[in-house]
């Protein structure tokens, strides 16, 4: 990409961040699934289960991260019409993964060792052949819409700006942040980075499908 561009873009970024931070709408952890101030094990914060000021776990790639990590090996979802083959869920998966496969309390974080299960629909296990598949890579080619369909142009100055879909990858692969914003940053339920109405998510990378 030659200078130029990637300067427009990061002046259309900008833009596109003042305009949706001017909305009222635009969500906060605060008050999300993911605020578990109100709940006794969090010791009363928000960030604290998930990141620490201070002494975190610096072999995780996420940062700042202070929630103890799971060691489970995952059974994975493999189909005939996949074109591409499911790996262990990355980085960006297993962050998750250590609250939400249910083999570790989610209270097991700054180095304590916690007692209490996620439970219910949010224990999604240690059996992912039952979910869309994560650890995926992500491949235009499968796609077969016109790059507009998921990119459209927008106009800055009379420059044409390609956009990009709010689902972005990991390493270059499909993971579960790729839809989900553990910070709520898109309030919708779920904590999903695009509506489910009409199935729009889905869209962003299955194209016109
Ligand atoms: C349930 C877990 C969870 C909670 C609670 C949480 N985070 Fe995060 N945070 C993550 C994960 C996972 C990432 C890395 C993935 C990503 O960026 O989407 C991250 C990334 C970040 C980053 C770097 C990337 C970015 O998005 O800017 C910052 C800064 C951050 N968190 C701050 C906070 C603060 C401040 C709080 C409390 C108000 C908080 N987080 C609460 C899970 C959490
Ligand atoms: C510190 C543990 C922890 C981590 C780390 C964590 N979560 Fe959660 N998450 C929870 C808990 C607890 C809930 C609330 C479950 C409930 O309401 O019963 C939750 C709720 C959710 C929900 C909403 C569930 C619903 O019923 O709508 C989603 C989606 C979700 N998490 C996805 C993620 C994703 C994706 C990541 C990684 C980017 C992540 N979580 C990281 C603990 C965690
Ligand atoms: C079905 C939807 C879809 C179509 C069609 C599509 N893209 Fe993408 N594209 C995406 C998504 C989703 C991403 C990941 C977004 C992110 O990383 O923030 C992406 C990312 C990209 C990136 C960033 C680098 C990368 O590979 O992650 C470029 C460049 C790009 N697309 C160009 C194109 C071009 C050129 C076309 C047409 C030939 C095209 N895309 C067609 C959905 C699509
Ligand atoms: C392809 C997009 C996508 C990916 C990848 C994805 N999710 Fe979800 N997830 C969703 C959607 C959409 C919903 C809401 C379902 C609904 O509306 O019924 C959801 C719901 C959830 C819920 C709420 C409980 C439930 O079953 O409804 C949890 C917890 C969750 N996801 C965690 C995860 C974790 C952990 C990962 C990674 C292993 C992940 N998700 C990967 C799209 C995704
Ligand atoms: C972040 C990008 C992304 C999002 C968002 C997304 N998917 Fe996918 N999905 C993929 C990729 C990549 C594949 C693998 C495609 C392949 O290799 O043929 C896939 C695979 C699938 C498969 C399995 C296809 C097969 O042949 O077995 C289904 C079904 C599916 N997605 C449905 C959905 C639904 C429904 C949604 C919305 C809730 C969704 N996807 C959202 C990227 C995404």
């Amino acid at each position: 990409m030659k200078d130029y561009t990637l300067w427009t873009l990061s002046w259309a970024i900008c833009a596109i961040v003042l305009l949706f931070s001017s909305h009222g709408a635009w969500g906060l952890i605060a008050g999300s699934e993911h605020d578990f101030s109100t709940h006794a094990w969090s010791e009363g914060e928000i960030c604290l289960p998930c990141h620490t000021p201070h002494n975190a776990d610096s072999n995780i790639d996420a940062p700042l991260w202070n929630h103890e990590m799971s060691t489970a090996i995952y059974t994975l979802y493999s189909s005939p019409t996949m074109d591409v083959i499911a790996d262990q869920p990355g980085a960006a998966s297993k962050v998750c993964l250590a609250c939400h496969d249910g083999t570790i309390s989610i209270d097991s974080f700054g180095g304590m060792s916690g007692s209490i299960s996620i439970g219910g629909n949010a224990d999604v296990g240690t059996n992912l052949a039952d979910d869309h598949p994560v650890g995926i890579d992500w491949n235009h080619q499968t796609a077969g819409s016109a790059c507009t369909t998921c990119h459209p142009i927008i106009w800055v100055d009379s420059v044409a700006i390609m956009t990009f879909p709010p689902t972005p990858m990991f390493n270059g692969k499909v993971e579960c942040p790729s839809c989900h914003d553990p910070h709520n940053g898109f309030d919708l339920p779920h904590l999903v980075r695009d509506t489910m109405a009409g199935s729009q998510l889905c869209f962003n990378c299955h194209g016109d499908k």
